[in-house]
């Protein structure tokens, strides 16, 4: 049997592109060495995102005096989180199976490589069989970045440095935890991990956290985060890791923090090895395999889409490339455009953004207008939040007065900044904006309040 598309890697944008393209009437297989759902599903957001609701939900009732509600014991029970956490994760699993039979995808629980071009397309080796398909998608993702600081390979295998992939699996809430990289799984495990008792270090080597946030939300998270008694250690480079302690340099200055586990979270790097791409000759840069607006590799019929593509590792960014292969397939026009990916830090408070910040505007050369307003200027914010420091950030192009960037830090910032991608990538003026009707009171509208402002 020849099927129209093999699939390598059962994640967001594996499971994606199948389902779509099952649906569409494509003979579709799937391979996925383990299980469906990939990294976010099950060992990275969501997980995370379980764990974090716990932690907002106890931090919400220590607070509770403040909004009149008495808790007379709260506690946060890191066992019970995690049984939760495991559900959560299993019933989403089984959608996701559910999901491929109901598209008529197979899925084989096997390695997958391909071996070769042939007159029908390419031929993919799985386990110890071969299968024909006309198109191929990788769709392998992403694994953590392990630098190569001394003693860090030791402590790995010794268990005392771990990746987010433990962490989220540890049944005993470490007393101290030290943190390398405060990007975005190093903050949002530190949130957890501080609220289920941990006494929390963060190592970042740049002076700031959270990656290309804007600036001045950086500076508000980690203000909150350190009320929670996180604490920052900024520009600081790791030397060397060693029976429960971390040296590292910091402006010149040698110091060393001791620890119980050490969660190593410096990006992660495209998972490219061992899936054949020597034997059609595609090439990688930077380690992701390279596309075309398409989704489509420098092979005609083998496609790429997810972390394996580098760029921004997240799994809308994935659904949406899965999404353009497979209408490539198709023949149905689509492109890749970025300009709008949304970025979420689930922290508490949370923080999303999406566009450019002001310093990415100037750095490409755009005369850009900004308008900052504080949440509190939203009557809901006000409402739910006792001294709350939520604000929101919006970019305009000076010239054709179209927003090009919202960053935001409070209360679901999660969920608003979906306007902000609609808003933005509709390429709409601040004129333009102002005629939308928003629901009121919600703190979406500080999106209108702040455009008012021009
Ligand atoms: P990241 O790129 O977000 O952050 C890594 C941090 O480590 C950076 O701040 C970097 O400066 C720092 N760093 C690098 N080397 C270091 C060293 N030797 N010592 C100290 N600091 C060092 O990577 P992260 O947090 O590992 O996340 C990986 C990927 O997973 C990201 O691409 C992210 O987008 C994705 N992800 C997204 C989530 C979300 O959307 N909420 C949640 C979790 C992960």
């Amino acid at each position: 049997m020849i099927y129209d598309l093999i699939v390598i890697g059962g994640g967001p944008a594996g499971y994606r592109a199948a389902e779509s393209a099952g649906r569409r009437g494509m003979k579709v297989l799937v391979f996925e060495k383990n299980r469906l759902g990939g990294v976010c599903l099950n060992e990275g957001c969501i997980p995370t995102k379980a764990m974090l609701y716990s932690a907002k939900l106890y931090e919400g009732a220590k607070k509770g005096e403040s909004y009149g509600v008495y808790v007379t014991q709260a506690h946060l029970g890191h066992g019970a989180v995690l049984e939760r956490k495991s559900l959560v994760v299993h019933v989403l699993g089984e959608g996701i199976n559910a999901a491929m039979k109901t598209a008529g995808v197979e899925v084989i629980r096997e390695s997958a490589k391909i071996n070769c071009m042939v007159k029908e397309g390419f031929e993919v080796c799985g386990g110890i069989n071969t299968y024909t398909a006309k198109n191929v998608l990788i769709a392998s993702g992403s694994g953590p970045i392990i630098p190569p600081i001394k003693g860090v390979q030791e402590a790995l295998n010794a268990g005392f440095i771990i990746t987010s992939k433990e962490l989220l699996k540890l049944k005993l809430v470490p007393e101290r935890l030290a943190i390398v990289g405060g990007g975005v799984i190093g903050l949002e495990l530190a949130v957890y991990f501080a609220s289920a008792g941990s006494k929390v270090t963060v190592i970042e080597m740049m002076d700031h956290i959270g990656g290309n946030l804007d600036n001045e939300i950086g500076l508000i998270l980690k203000k909150n985060l350190e009320k929670r008694g996180i604490q920052f250690c900024l520009k600081a480079q790791v030397t060397e890791v060693e029976d429960g302690i971390i040296r590292f340099v910091q402006e010149d200055e040698t110091s060393k923090i001791t620890a119980d586990k050490v969660l190593l979270s410096v990006g992660r790097c495209p998972s490219t090895q061992g899936i054949g791409l020597e034997r059609l000759g595609i090439k990688t840069e930077l380690g992701a395999i390279q596309t075309d607006q398409n989704m489509q590799t420098a092979v005609k019929g083998v496609y790429a889409a997810g972390d394996v593509t580098g760029g921004m590792m997240l799994a809308h960014k994935a659904y949406r490339e899965a999404d353009i292969a497979v209408n490539h397939m198709c023949e149905i026009l689509d492109e890749a455009d970025y300009t709008a990916i949304p970025s979420v830090i689930y922290t508490i408070p949370e923080v999303a953004s999406a566009g450019v910040t002001v310093e990415e505007a100037e750095k490409k050369g755009i005369n850009v207008v900004v308008r900052k307003l504080s949440m509190n200027y939203s009557g809901r914010y006000f409402a739910e939040n006792k001294n709350g420091d939520g604000m929101i950030k919006i970019v305009v192009d000076n010239e054709s007065r179209r927003l090009i960037g919202v960053h935001m830090i409070g209360s679901y910032a999660s969920e608003i900044i979906q306007s902000a991608v609609i808003l933005i990538q509709a390429k709409l003026t601040v004129e333009e904006i102002k005629r939308f009707v928003f629901p009121h009171p919600t703190v979406c509208e500080i999106i209108r309040d702040a455009v008012c402002l021009f």
